[in-house]
């Protein structure tokens, strides 16, 4: 019961995190088609949203290992899906950073692909979850 609680409260974080690190470049490729300027909170909504990712993902393990003493046995195409999500996470996270903390010269050339490049890569991540699901 108290494991169920736990597993809730990580996919709630989960599911907002998805949502973020999707309607975030969304929402910000809209606007600097618009504006010129970067949308720094969107940025910012992104790069926690990918955090958040990365943190409840691992929560979901911690809490299979408390609670069962075991860490959910992952193989074939769910592992696939579950090192692309990792690895869709890590890049998000990381040019999202890149684009937030680059000089402004540098900020303005990457203006034009980043935010349809994380697009593309929060896709990614969130179609790799119906395999991880499914698959798993
Ligand atoms: C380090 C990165 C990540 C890890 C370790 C991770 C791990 C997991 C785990 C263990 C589950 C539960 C799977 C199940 O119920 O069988 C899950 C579900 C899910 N993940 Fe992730 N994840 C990561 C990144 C992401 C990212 C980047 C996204 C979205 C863009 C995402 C979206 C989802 C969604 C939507 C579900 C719910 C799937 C469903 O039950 O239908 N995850 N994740």
């Amino acid at each position: 019961m108290a494991a169920d609680y736990a597993y809730a409260l990580v996919q709630v974080a989960h599911n907002f995190g998805a949502a973020a690190v999707v309607g975030g470049p969304a929402a910000a490729w809209l606007w600097v088609r618009e504006q010129r300027e970067t949308p720094v909170l969107l940025a910012w909504l992104t790069a926690c949203g990918w955090l958040a990712q990365v943190i409840s993902g691992a929560g979901f393990g911690l809490t299979s290992y408390l609670s069962r003493g075991e860490l959910p046995e992952v193989t074939g195409i769910a592992l696939i899906a579950l090192y692309i999500k990792a690895g869709c996470a890590i890049a998000g996270f990381a040019l999202t950073m890149f684009h937030l903390l680059a000089p402004p010269h540098l900020c303005e050339q990457t203006q034009r692909w980043i935010w349809p490049g994380l697009l593309a890569v929060g896709s990614a991540a969130l179609s790799g979850a119906a395999f991880l699901r499914w698959f798993g």
